[in-house]
């Protein structure tokens, strides 16, 4: 029997995408499997995320052509080498109530044929198909991805590494600048309201200050911190700082106060305001510079495109277990899966008690001795 399986890539792009997208189709087309589970499996790649199957019209050559395309192992053989995702992605919310569009894409669904769907996507996209098969019993399952790496029950999510790799090589270019006019850089690094990003790519690039949206911080403190550093005789300083970050008794600075499909505003400008005051504190030269979207950018790391393999092709082996309604994960070294419930329901965020030193404003120094002890 012939099968169809959707393939849709939602919410803020990254790497490892186009390689997760490519292991589903290979996997779902293989024939050596297909003679072993006795079907033929066929993959449509949806455009622009869940907008795609919003505005499919399964009736309509035309826009059948438009907003999907079909997928085989010729058409994805090099994708997993680019960034980004070659499907197109969007952040819609068909459950936004101003959209009002859940159904539709239940329809949609069958109308293309597709037996099943597989969600590559965030806290956000994720959601929605959790809702999807919840309340109007659709066969999806999801991929993990996020350069945020906030999702629960999975200690991976594609495109995280790739972005750590970006942080600590734009931090060795600036190093050298900094170094050559004894100045302080504060660099803003993404990650909404989890932390991750900044400590683990802070910790990679040798950052000496790393702040997380997770422990408010004084301004006063970094500045004691730093002053004590170069009165030790060191010449520059690199201070990270989460886009999510808050000075202590103030709010979370944002780029605009528009929110998108989920309802989110754009984080951002925190390290300007905190570069000013920290010149005004400390007198020492300062600049800040955004990562921003550089972090989701190039071409993936090794371990985005090898986990983009594992996740697909675990993704297709939830398929034909017809165990609908999971995500697959990374947890304890092993790939599994998790509920979708599970993995949206609350975001991972740093636990700043096991992970980070509130006195320092850096990683934790212990790994096996437990802080009491210390
Ligand atoms: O969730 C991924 C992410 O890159 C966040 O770290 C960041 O806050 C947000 O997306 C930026 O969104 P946009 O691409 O819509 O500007």
């Amino acid at each position: 029997m012939l099968r169809r399986i959707g393939v849709l890539t939602g919410g803020g792009d990254c790497a490892g995408l186009n390689s997760a997208i490519k292991w589903v189709v290979k996997t779902a087309t293989d024939p050596q499997l297909s003679a072993h589970h006795g079907d033929t499996w066929e993959v449509v790649g949806i455009r622009e995320g869940w907008r795609g199957l919003i505005e499919v019209d399964p009736s309509d050559p035309e826009s059948v052509a438009k907003w999907t395309s079909n997928l085989d192992e010729l058409v994805v053989r090099t994708w997993d080498r680019q960034g980004g995702t070659v499907l197109g992605s969007s952040r819609t919310n068909p459950f936004n109530p101003k959209i009002g569009k859940g159904q539709q894409c239940a329809d949609n669904i069958a109308g293309l044929g597709l037996e099943a769907v597989v969600a590559i996507g965030g806290e956000d996209t994720l959601s929605v198909a959790h809702r999807l098969y919840r309340d109007l019993g659709q066969k999806v399952v999801g991929i993990p991805k996020t350069i945020d790496r906030d999702l629960s029950g999975t200690d991976y999510t594609l495109g995280y590494d790739t972005a750590l790799n970006v942080i600590t090589e734009e931090v060795d270019r600036l190093r050298t600048t900094a170094g050559s006019h004894n100045r302080l850089f504060v660099v803003e690094v993404m990650g909404r309201h989890a932390g991750w990003l900044a400590l683990e790519g802070g910790q990679a690039a040798g950052a000496h200050v790393i702040l997380i949206p997770e422990c408010a911080f004084e301004v006063s403190r970094v500045a004691e911190l730093l002053e004590r550093r170069r009165a030790a005789g060191v010449r520059y300083d690199i201070v990270i700082v989460s886009e999510g970050a808050k000075i202590k008794g103030r709010d979370e600075v944002y780029l605009s106060e528009k929110v998108d499909s989920f309802g989110h505003k754009v984080l951002g400008g925190i390290s300007e305001t905190l570069a000013k005051e920290l010149e005004n504190q400390t007198g020492f030269e300062a600049r800040h510079v955004v990562l921003s979207h550089i972090q989701r950018g190039g071409t993936p790391s090794a371990r985005d495109r090898l986990m983009g393999r594992h996740f697909g092709i675990a993704a297709v082996d939830l398929i034909l277990e017809q165990d609908y309604g999971r995500m697959v994960a990374y947890r304890d070294g092993q790939i599994t899966s998790v509920s979708l419930k599970r993995a949206v329901e609350r975001l991972y965020t740093v636990d700043v008690e096991r992970h980070y030193d509130p006195t320092r404003y850096n990683g934790q120094r212990s790994s096996l001795i437990p802080r009491k002890r210390q």
